[in-house]
């Protein structure tokens, strides 16, 4: 690897870390979060290690489905503050080395956006083209319903317009038309407007969504979906150097891998939904089985692309890509009342809750993520073990205030109870148990265990530019890789059952001249002549180890 080569591309490496700037840190003790409640929360990241914030949405927005229904691109929701406070905020991000991404949600506008509103009044209104009509739903239009709790039809007819609508999410949702050119300008212009403000890209929502224009009119207008991405890819090129988008496409590796793009560039990163799913499976069977398969089969991406590895995000931990009976065994294991449940397809928990708290078990999944290879994505409170609070509706069960201290509010806010954006969980997952100033206290805390995770996936830059090998580890309990550079070479490897384990591996390339040394702890191993070596493991138990030479 060559300086040259690697120092520009920041995401490679990165640790992003999601936040709602709603439930991170109040300031002013009106009961929301704020930027400058964030500003002075960003020193808990920097100790962290992160590198980049991904920020939920926090432009003006009706809050019907937690920000994801914006009325302008442009804004910043006064409840949060103003751009004043944003770009004060990106500044000492930047000044402590964190690059900021947020939420682009341009699938879809709130049905209150001025744009809509226009829209469906008048057929002569400029808007009225921005959004999708037909007189009536046409059967070779997009299927499936993403919310089918709440939303029977992909469709909705509005009185106003006398047309219906279509709406992938939401009926408050109605979708942006990007056959017309208008809307596909308007896009690269908020594009451009965040990174002039000193955003690093973006986390790209429903990008399917966004690109499908299938049974539509006017699709002839856009005949090749895909080059919008990738002309919006080069926007952001010109625009901004070290510019990303991070696409949410939750599509079997060889439909998210046409995202990256073929002959142009598209996305830079897409997150792995799939080999998401799987860690689930494995972890439910205490197998390591599936998730070497999935790691197995996905396909590198282009130069430069990234996969992002994630273990919990903001919405439902979604186990659609699994079979029927592997989403009830994963439904069993780790959310079996169906209050757990969310549309059929997924859990509104987060980790260590589905763990049963198990502290070794929670451990050896945080080692995967950063072990994995791809750009390792955190969601806020995962760092300390946050729980749920299944009062919440629906997927904001795990979208709780962040725990900061045992204080009134978890030290998210001075505010009334009755004033905060939803519950804050109690007993054993609450902030009395569960926070950050105990766990800066505790160096046998899940924080210092994720901090040192960080630090050492920093220094082990195998893992992220390495080619990866899932070997044989003689045992299926086990997962064992290995990430090979020229100038270096990182294996992991990771125990799913409650019993301690043996992997017996067989290194090509090493002999008795190289010892394994632990990253994460003291030890070491010697390889044997033939380059096999065997590993010892705990419960649930997860080791790093990177080859040296023995001189001796
Ligand atoms: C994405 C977001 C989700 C949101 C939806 C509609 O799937 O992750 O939270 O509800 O898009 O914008």
């Amino acid at each position: 690897m060559r300086l040259t080569q690697t120092s520009d591309l920041w995401w490679k490496n990165a640790v992003v870390y999601c936040l709602d700037v709603e439930t991170y840190q109040d300031s002013d003790g009106d009961g929301h979060g704020d930027f400058r409640g964030l500003i002075q929360r960003i020193d808990h990241l920097q100790r962290l290690g992160v590198t980049c914030i991904w920020l939920m949405p926090y432009y003006p927005s009706p809050d019907r489905d937690d920000g994801y229904d914006i009325t302008d691109f442009y804004g910043v929701d006064p409840r949060l503050g103003s751009h004043g406070d944003f770009v004060e905020f990106v500044r000492t991000a930047r000044d402590r080395g964190i690059r900021v991404i947020a939420d682009l949600v341009v699938n879809h506008t709130s049905n209150q956006h001025p744009w809509f509103q226009s829209a469906r009044r008048s057929p002569d209104s400029p808007y009225r083209d921005w959004y999708v009509w037909a007189d009536q739903p046409p059967a070779d239009g997009p299927q499936g319903i993403t919310f089918p709790d709440k939303e029977t039809s992909l469709w909705t007819y509005d009185e106003a317009a006398g047309q219906y609508y279509l709406h992938r999410f939401y009926k408050y949702q109605p979708d942006l038309n990007i056959t017309n050119p208008a809307v596909r300008d308007e896009i690269a212009r908020t594009i451009g407007f965040w990174l002039h403000l000193g955003l690093s890209g973006f986390r790209v929502d429903a990008v399917p969504f966004l690109l499908e224009t299938t049974g539509q009119r006017d699709a002839a207008a856009l005949p090749r979906p895909h080059d919008y991405l990738a002309d919006l890819r080069s926007f952001l090129g010109r625009r901004s150097g070290e510019g990303v988008l991070l696409g949410e496409v939750n599509l079997p590796y060889p439909d998210t891998m046409t995202f990256f793009g073929s002959d142009r560039d598209e996305l830079t990163m897409c997150f792995d939904f799939i080999g998401m799913q799987r860690m689930y499976l494995s972890l439910a069977r205490g197998n390591a089985e599936s998730l070497a398969e999935a790691l197995r089969q996905r396909p590198q991406p282009p130069k430069d692309a990234h996969w992002a590895t994630f273990v919990r995000n903001h919405d439902e931990l979604t186990l659609d890509k699994l079979t029927d009976t592997q989403r009830q065994e994963v439904f069993e294991a780790f959310g079996p009342d169906p209050d757990m449940q969310l549309y059929g397809r997924g859990l509104r928990r987060r980790l260590p809750t589905m763990l049963g708290g198990d502290r070794d078990r929670i451990r050896m999944v945080y080692s995967l993520l950063f072990s994995m290879p791809g750009t390792p994505v955190l969601f806020y409170g995962e760092e300390i073990g946050m729980g749920e609070d299944l009062r919440a509706e629906g997927r904001l069960a795990v979208r709780t205030p962040m725990q900061w201290s045992a204080e009134r509010n978890g030290g998210f806010s001075t505010a009334d109870k009755s004033e905060l954006p939803g519950p804050i969980p109690d007993g054993e997952y609450g902030p009395e148990r569960v926070n950050v100033a105990a766990q800066e206290r505790d160096p046998g805390a899940l924080l210092c265990w994720v901090r040192l995770l960080i630090e050492s996936y920093r220094r082990c830059p195998e893992l992220a530019w390495g080619r990866y090998e899932v070997l044989d580890a003689g045992d299926s309990a086990v997962l064992a890789h290995r990430c090979d550079t020229e100038g270096g070479t990182v294996l992991a490897v990771h125990n799913f059952a409650a019993v301690p384990k043996k992997a017996a591996l067989k290194l090509a390339g090493l002999d008795a001249s190289c010892v394994l040394s632990d990253v994460l702890a003291d030890g070491s191993e010697r390889v044997a002549n033939d380059g096999s070596v065997v590993v010892q493991l705990g419960r649930y138990g997860c080791r790093w180890l990177r080859v040296e030479h023995d001189f001796r």
